[in-house]
C-alpha cells in the first residue's frame, strides 16, 4: 500500500481583520510545523488553508469601515496571505471563501444533500429590521441580558457574564441597523438535524478516539452529546454569502459554518488542478489523514457539524484527528481584535525585519496546548536573547569559526562512528515521537537539548586548546561539532525554517529526508567546503521591547477613553507651562469681513486692558452683525501675528459643534472685561 496522503487544514481565519499572535500560536505556526514535518517524512502531503469572507465579522466590520463587504475581505485577504508567506507559513494553497470554484462547491455539497433528503425545511420566527428590510444575524441585535442584566448583551452571547443566548431571550431587543425594536417575521430555512448523527458521531469520536485525541477536544464532544444535539439551520437571512442554490431562495444564503469548512475541499480541488494531483485521493480515499489544526472555540464546527456534514454527504472521509489549541493571552490580559490588544503578525514583520523565526520559536514554545498560555515581551526578549542568540546561534556560529580558523572551512577528519552521534538520532526520533502527538513544545524542547549538548561538547573537547597539543583532536571533535550542527540546521526546519536555509547553506548542504537523518548521523562528509558564517540571530535591545511595550500601553490608554473617536491627547505641560497663558474675558465691539477672504472676520475687542485688533478664521460660522457685542474669551499675551496684512494681536478660544460651524467659549454668566481665567 502506498504511504497515507496528509490532508491538513488550518481554520480559515475571517477577512476582517489581520492575524495576531494568538492565531498563529494556537493554529497556524503548530499546522505548518506539522506540515514541513510530514513532508519532511517524504510524505504526500497537502496543506489547504485561506481567507473565510462571508459570515457576520465580516458584515459588522464593513459597516464599522463604512465600505462594503468585498472591500474588507478584499483588503484583509492579502493582508493575511502576506503575513503568512512573510512568517514562513507554507500552507500548499491559500485561497478564499469569494473565489467561484469555492461557490459551485459549497452550492454542490448543498444540493447533494438537498437531493439526498438530508434537510428538514422548517418555518422559524426569526427577528426582522422592517426600516432596514432585512432580517438580523444574531449580532445585530443587542439588549439586555437575562442572566447579569448588562444592556449591551448581543442576541448570540453576552460579553460581560459569558452566556451563550439567543435573541429571543434578550430583554428590550434592538436592532443594531437602525435602532428600532425589531419584529418576529416567520422564515423558511434548511436544518440538518444533527440529533439524527449522534449515534454515529458517539461510535466514531467517543468509542473510537478516546486515546488519541487531545482531552480538550474529547471532552468537549462528549460533553455536547452529552446535552444532545438540536437541528441547526444550514442556510440564514442575509445579503452576504453564498446564495442558496434553490428555486424560491432568494435573500437565503449558506450560514457560514457550512461553506467555510467546505472551503478546505475547493481550495484542494484548485490545489490540485494546479499541480497534478487528484483531490479526491485526500479527501475521499481511506489512504488519507486529514487533520484539521483549529482553536479551541471551533471545536464543535470541526468535530460534529462538519462531520456530520460529510457523514450526510456520503463520500467523504473523517478526520484521523482535530487538534485544537487553547487560548494565548497577551500580557496576561485576553487578546482582542476590538480592543486592539493585540501583536498583529504584519505590524511584527515590520518592526522585527528578518526575525520570523524569533516569533514563530517564542510562540511555539508558549504555544497553548493544553491550556491557555501567556505571550509577554520580556519572555520575548529572554528566549531570544538567553536561547536563541546564546545556546542555539551561539553553536553554529563557534562551530563555523572554529572550522574555519583552523581548517580553512574544510570539515576536517574524524569518528564516523563517535558515540556523540548518536544524540543525533535520538534528538530526530524524540521530536518525531513528539510531532507525531501534536506536542510541539517538547518537539522544540529537544531540538534545543540537541544545540545544548552541542555546547556542553565543545565546552568540555576545547578544541580550542587541544589544538596546541594534539591536533588530531581537535579534528575529531570539531568533526563532531560539525555533524551536530548540520543536524540542527535539518531537524530545525520545521520549527525556525528561515534559520534552516542559512545553516544549510552554510554547510553546503541539502534538505534531507527525516528517515536519513534517523539512520545515518554523517550528514557532513570530511573535505567537504563550508561557506562562511552569517549570523543568525542577534540580540535584542530593551529599547526595542520598551517600544512594543509602550504601544500596548497607548492602545490602553485608548480603550479607557469613553470616546475612542476623540482626538488624542497633546503633550503634557507643566504647570508653570500653564500659568504663562494669559486667558481673559473680553468683548467684541466690531467686525468686519477681511477682503478676498471667505473665513476671515476683522475684530475689534475690548479686553478690559485695552481695544484690540484681532483677525478671526470665523466668517463661515457667523455674520459680522451678529457679533458686536458678544463675550469671548480671548488669549491675551499669544505673539501678534500678521494675517493677511492686517496685525493680529490675540486669539479667540472657539470650539466646534456637532453641525461643524463654530461656537464661541463664552462664560456662563456676563463678567466684566478683562477678567483672568483661571
Ligand atoms: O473562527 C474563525 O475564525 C473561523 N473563520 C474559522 C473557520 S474554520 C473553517 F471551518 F473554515
Ligand atoms: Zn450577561
Amino acid at each position: 500500500m502506498p504511504d497515507k496522503k496528509i490532508m491538513i487544514t488550518a481554520a480559515l481565519p475571517y477577512a476582517n481583520g489581520p492575524v495576531h499572535i494568538g492565531h498563529l500560536a494556537g493554529v497556524y505556526i503548530p499546522a505548518d510545523v506539522y506540515a514541513r514535518f510530514q513532508r519532511r517524512l517524504g510524505k504526500d502531503v497537502a496543506f489547504i488553508c485561506g481567507s473565510d469572507e462571508h459570515g457576520i465579522p465580516i458584515t459588522i466590520r464593513a459597516k464599522k469601515e463604512g465600505v462594503s463587504p468585498q472591500e474588507i475581505v478584499d483588503k484583509y485577504h492579502a493582508i493575511i496571505k502576506k503575513s503568512f508567506e512573510d512568517l514562513g507559513i507554507s500552507c500548499d494553497e491559500y485561497s478564499r471563501t469569494t473565489s467561484k470554484n469555492h461557490y459551485e462547491t459549497s452550492q454542490d455539497f448543498f444540493k447533494t444533500l438537498y437531493d439526498k433528503g438530508k434537510f428538514a425545511e422548517e418555518i422559524s420566527e426569526q427577528y426582522f429590521d422592517e426600516e432596514a428590510g432585512e432580517f438580523l444575524a444574531d449580532r445585530y441585535i443587542t439588549g439586555t441580558c437575562p442572566n447579569c442584566g448588562n444592556e449591551n448583551a448581543y442576541g448570540d452571547q453576552c460579553e460581560k457574564c459569558g452566556s451563550t443566548l439567543s435573541p429571543a431571550e434578550l430583554i428590550n431587543p434592538k436592532s443594531m441597523l437602525s435602532g428600532n425594536v425589531p419584529v418576529l417575521k416567520p422564515t423558511k430555512n434548511w436544518y440538518l438535524p444533527l440529533n439524527d448523527y449522534e449515534n454515529f458521531l458517539n461510535e466514531w469520536i467517543i468509542k473510537g478516539h478516546k486515546n488519541d485525541w487531545k482531552p480538550n477536544v474529547y471532552g468537549q464532544v462528549k460533553s455536547w452529546l452529552n446535552e444532545g444535539l438540536k437541528p441547526r439551520a444550514m442556510t440564514r437571512d442575509l445579503n452576504w454569502g453564498i446564495p442558496v442554490p434553490l428555486p424560491n431562495a432568494e435573500g437565503k444564503v449558506l450560514y457560514v459554518w457550512f461553506d467555510a469548512p467546505i472551503g478546505y475541499i475547493s481550495f484542494t480541488k484548485e490545489w490540485a488542478a494546479k499541480n497534478g494531483k487528484n483531490w479526491k485521493d485526500f479527501w475521499q480515499n481511506d489512504n488519507s489523514d486529514l487533520i484539521h489544526f483549529i482553536g479551541k472555540d471551533n471545536i464543535v464546527f470541526h468535530c460534529i457539524i462538519f462531520p456530520a456534514m460529510m457523514k450526510a454527504h456520503g463520500d467523504y472521509i473523517m478526520p484521523t484527528n482535530v487538534p485544537a489549541f487553547e487560548f494565548l493571552n497577551l500580557e496576561n490580559e485576553k487578546i482582542s481584535t476590538s480592543r486592539n490588544w493585540a501583536v498583529w503578525a504584519n505590524e511584527y514583520v515590520e518592526d522585527f525585519p528578518n526575525q520570523q523565526d524569533v516569533l514563530r520559536y517564542v510562540l511555539i514554545s508558549s504555544a497553548p496546548e493544553t491550556k491557555d498560555n501567556n505571550f509577554t515581551w520580556k519572555d520575548f526578549q529572554t528566549k531570544n536573547n538567553s536561547e536563541l542568540v546564546g545556546i542555539f546561534g551561539n553553536f553554529i556560529n563557534r562551530v563555523a569559526v572554529l572550522i574555519h580558523k583552523y581548517y580553512g572551512g574544510k570539515i576536517p577528519p574524524g569518528n564516523e562512528q563517535a558515540e556523540e552521534l548518536k544524540e543525533i538520532t535520538k534528538s530526530a526520533t524524540e521530536i518525531e515521537f513528539y510531532l507525531e502527538k501534536f506536542e510541539f513544545r517538547n518537539a522544540l524542547s529537544a531540538l534545543m537539548n540537541l544545540a545544548r549538548f552541542g555546547n556542553q561538547y565543545l565546552q568540555t573537547a576545547e578544541p580550542w586548546k587541544t589544538i596546541k597539543t594534539d591536533e588530531a583532536k581537535t579534528a575529531e571533535s570539531l568533526f563532531v561539532a560539525a555533524q551536530i550542527a548540520a543536524a540542527l540546521g535539518q531537524i530545525c526546519e520545521p520549527f525556525l525554517p528561515f534559520t534552516s536555509e542559512k545553516i544549510l547553506k552554510i554547510f553546503n548542504l541539502e534538505k534531507k529526508n527525516w528517515n536519513d537523518l534517523k539512520s545515518n548521523p554523517v550528514l557532513i562528509k570530511s573535505g567537504e567546503q563550508m561557506n562562511e558564517a552569517e549570523l543568525l540571530f542577534s540580540k535584542i535591545e530593551d529599547e526595542t521591547i520598551d517600544n512594543q511595550i509602550n504601544k500596548l500601553e497607548n492602545t490602553k490608554i485608548n480603550n479607557q477613553k469613553t470616546n475612542p473617536n476623540a482626538a488624542p491627547m497633546k503633550t503634557e505641560i507643566s504647570f508653570d507651562d500653564f500659568t504663562k497663558i494669559d486667558l481673559r474675558t473680553a468683548t467684541i465691539l466690531e467686525a468686519e469681513k477681511v477682503e478676498n477672504t471667505d473665513k476671515l472676520l476683522k475684530l475689534k475687542v475690548d479686553t478690559g486692558t485695552d481695544v484690540r485688533t484681532v483677525v478671526s478664521g470665523i466668517a463661515e460660522s457667523f455674520s459680522p452683525e451678529e457679533l458686536a457685542g458678544k463675550q469671548v474669551m480671548i488669549l491675551l499675551n499669544l505673539a501678534p501675528r500678521k494675517i493677511r496684512g492686517i496685525e493680529s494681536h490675540g486669539m479667540l478660544l472657539l470650539t466646534t459643534k456637532p453641525d461643524g460651524k463654530l461656537a464661541f467659549v463664552t462664560p456662563d454668566e456676563k463678567v466684566k472685561n478683562g477678567v483672568e481665567v483661571k
